[in-house]
C-alpha cells in the first residue's frame, strides 16, 4: 500500500476520494457480495446470547458507534450503552456478562478507549474491537476484531475510516439480527444488496456534488457559527459534519438533533448563521422539514442536504439544496457522509488552513 497523495492536493481529499474502493474491500470481508448474504460475524461474540451491548470510543468513532447504536437496536433488537470513552470508565455503570462491548477506534492506540476496554474486561465481558490498525494495543486485547480495512488514514480528520466504521457496524448489526432470528432470509438479501451498491452509488455521487461542494465552500467560509441539524442516523451525522468543520476549518459550528432545534439553538437563528439540514427522505423527513421551518420562519440561512424525493416534496427556499440520489435506508449514513466531508474540505482549503494537519489537533491521543 503506497502512502501518497497521488493526484489530490491533500491526503484528506484522497482520503474522500477513495472511499467507494476501501468500502466495497471492507464489505466483502463481512458478506458475500454475489450471494447477498451476511458471513456470521465473529464466533467469539455469541449475537444470539447477549442481553445488550456496550459501545464506547473517541471523536469521529464514537460518533460512528451512535450511528451503530440506532442499527444495533432496530436490526438487532439489542440495547446499546454508549458513550464517549473518558466518561464510559469513570460513570461505574452497572455492566453484566451477558452484554458485550464494542470499542471502535481507527489507530487502536486512544489512550481512554484502551481504558474503557480494560475496565469492560475486568467486568467479565466480551470485547470486540472495531479497529483500522489490526497489529494495535486494542486489537491485541480484545475477544474479537473487526478490522475496517480502510488502509492508512493520514489526514487527522477521519474520513473513509467514518465511513468504513460504519459499514462494518451496519454488516455486523445484520448479521446479528440474523443471528438473534429478527431477519428473515429475504430481507437479509434486500439489506446485503443495498450495502453491495453502495460503492458504486458513493462514486457516482462524489462526481455529482463535487462542483457544487466546491462553489458553496466558498459561501460557508464567509460565516463563523453554522448549525448541523439531523433525525433518526442523520442526527449523528449533523454531530459529525459539524465536528468535522470545526476541526479543519475552525469555524464554530454545532451539531443538534432536529428535534432539539426549538429547546434552545432556535434563540440563535438569524441570517448570520447558516443551518444545515440533513435530510433524506425517510421516516423522519416531514418532521426535519418542520424543523426547517422553524428555521426559515425566523430568517435563517437554510442548506438543505437531502435526496431527490426529499427535494421534490419541499417547497421551502433555501441557501443551497444538495440533492443525492434517493437511496435505501441502510446506506443512507454512508452516503450522505460525503457532501459532509467535501464541505468541511473546501471550506477549509478555501480558507488556507493546514487541512491535513490541523492545529491543535492529533491523529491518535495516547494520553487521557
Ligand atoms: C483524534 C483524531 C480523530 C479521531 C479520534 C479517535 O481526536 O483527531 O480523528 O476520531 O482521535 O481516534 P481513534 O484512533 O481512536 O479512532
Amino acid at each position: 500500500y503506497v502512502v501518497d497523495k497521488g493526484n489530490h492536493r491533500h491526503f484528506m481529499e484522497k482520503e474522500i476520494y477513495e472511499q467507494p474502493e476501501v468500502i466495497s474491500h471492507a464489505l466483502s470481508h463481512y458478506v458475500d457480495l454475489a450471494d447477498h448474504t451476511v458471513r456470521p460475524a465473529d464466533v467469539a461474540i455469541d449475537f444470539k446470547a447477549l442481553r445488550g451491548l456496550a459501545i464506547s470510543a473517541c471523536g469521529t468513532a464514537y460518533l460512528a458507534g451512535l450511528v451503530g447504536k440506532y442499527w444495533f437496536e432496530r436490526y438487532a433488537r439489542l440495547p446499546v450503552e454508549i458513550d464517549v470513552a473518558s466518561e464510559f470508565r469513570y460513570r461505574e455503570m452497572p455492566l453484566s456478562v451477558d452484554q458485550a462491548a464494542l470499542f471502535i477506534s481507527q489507530s487502536g492506540e486512544t489512550a481512554d478507549t484502551l481504558a474503557s476496554l480494560r475496565y469492560c474486561k475486568d467486568a467479565g465481558l466480551k470485547i470486540g474491537a472495531i479497529v483500522n490498525v489490526k497489529e494495535s494495543t486494542i486489537a491485541r486485547e480484545a475477544d474479537a476484531v473487526f478490522p475496517i480495512l480502510a488502509g492508512p488514514e493520514i489526514g487527522v480528520a477521519s474520513t473513509k475510516a467514518f465511513t468504513c466504521q460504519l459499514a462494518v457496524m451496519a454488516s455486523l448489526a445484520v448479521a446479528a439480527g440474523k443471528a438473534r432470528g429478527l431477519i428473515s432470509a429475504e430481507d437479509e438479501k434486500d439489506l446485503v444488496r443495498h450495502l453491495a451498491e453502495m460503492p458504486r452509488i458513493m462514486s457516482k455521487v462524489l462526481n455529482l456534488i463535487q462542483p457544487q461542494m466546491e462553489s458553496l465552500s466558498r459561501e460557508l467560509s464567509r460565516f463563523k457559527d453554522v448549525l448541523y441539524l439531523g433525525r433518526g442516523t442523520s442526527y449523528p451525522l449533523a454531530l459529525e459534519g459539524a465536528l468535522k468543520l470545526k476541526e479543519i476549518s475552525y469555524i464554530h459550528a454545532e451539531g443538534y438533533a432536529a428535534g432539539e432545534l426549538k429547546h434552545g439553538p432556535i434563540a440563535l437563528i438569524d441570517e448570520n448563521m447558516p443551518v444545515i439540514v440533513i435530510a433524506p427522505h425517510d421516516r423522519f423527513f416531514d418532521k426535519t422539514v418542520s424543523n426547517m421551518q422553524e428555521v426559515a420562519a425566523r430568517g435563517g440561512k437554510i442548506i438543505f442536504i437531502t435526496d431527490e424525493k426529499g427535494a421534490a416534496s419541499s417547497k421551502l427556499e433555501t441557501m443551497a439544496t444538495i440533492v443525492l440520489p434517493n437511496v435505501a435506508e441502510i446506506i443512507a449514513p454512508m452516503v450522505f457522509s460525503l457532501p459532509i466531508q467535501l464541505l468541511a474540505y473546501h471550506t477549509a482549503v478555501f480558507m488556507g488552513t493546514d487541512v491535513d494537519q490541523p492545529r491543535n489537533l492529533a491523529k491518535s491521543v495516547t494520553v487521557e
